[in-house]
């Protein structure tokens, strides 16, 4: 998608009323366990089972570290959108353990560069022990929000990301960051959730179907 189509707005929808605060706690608390504890089982899959269902080449994740690949949770694949060129600068947004960041990584070496950002401690300090592991030094991990991206203006090529708008509540401040941060004619190649019906304002106000 161009940067120049991000904004379209959807008036009609009602943002929900949940405390933004406490959706994020509970998804700190949820995905610090993926880091951690990869193999405790979650209502969602992970890893490299995950990864070939969700139609990764096998060849991409080669030389991935384990911890890396175990802690895997995205919902799509943002590469099945093209390839990273050499050069180009990319973002990751709720880069989580690092996955899709280290294959972007490789992908623009050597002069590009990869920025992943999340709010998870323990999934920055994963995700920065992969890069190490790899020996990249092309990736950097920061802590910040997708809704307030710690990027500058116009600097980004292409905007990745994979499973995390989803549990973003205030979807259009984060669609303003993406079009904040990429240049003129950037890319913005993500993987998300998509809904085919409505989702009823009850379920959207209620924080537990948030992030499970
Ligand atoms: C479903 S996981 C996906 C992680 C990674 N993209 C992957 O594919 O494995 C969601 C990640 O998004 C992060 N996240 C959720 N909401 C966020 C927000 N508002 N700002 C920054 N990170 C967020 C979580 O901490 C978690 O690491």
């Amino acid at each position: 998608m161009q940067a120049e189509h991000l904004l379209a707005k959807n008036s009609h929808v009602q943002p929900a009323k949940v405390n933004a605060e406490d959706l994020r706690q509970q998804i700190r608390d949820k995905y610090s366990e993926v880091a951690l504890m990869p193999q405790k089982g979650f209502h969602f899959h992970t890893g490299s089972f995950l990864a070939i269902m969700l139609g990764y080449n096998a060849t991409l994740l080669d030389g991935l570290p384990s911890g890396t690949v175990e802690s895997f949770a995205g919902t799509g694949n943002p590469f099945s959108m093209g390839d990273l060129k050499p050069g180009e600068i990319v973002l990751d947004i709720g880069s989580g353990a690092g996955f899709d960041s280290l294959i972007a990584a490789r992908q623009v070496a050597p002069d590009g560069r990869v920025i992943g950002v999340d709010m998870t401690d323990a999934m920055l300090e994963k995700a920065a022990e992969g890069a190490r592991q790899m020996g990249l030094t092309n990736v950097e991990f920061f802590k910040g929000l997708a809704e307030k991206l710690p990027v500058e203006n116009g600097s980004i090529d292409v905007v990745i990301s994979n499973g995390v708008i989803n549990l973003c509540p205030d979807k259009e401040a984060v669609m303003s960051e993406v079009y904040r941060v990429l240049k003129s004619g950037g890319r913005f190649q993500i993987a998300d959730i998509v809904v085919q019906k409505e989702v009823p304002q009850s379920a959207k106000d209620n924080i537990d179907l948030w992030s499970g």
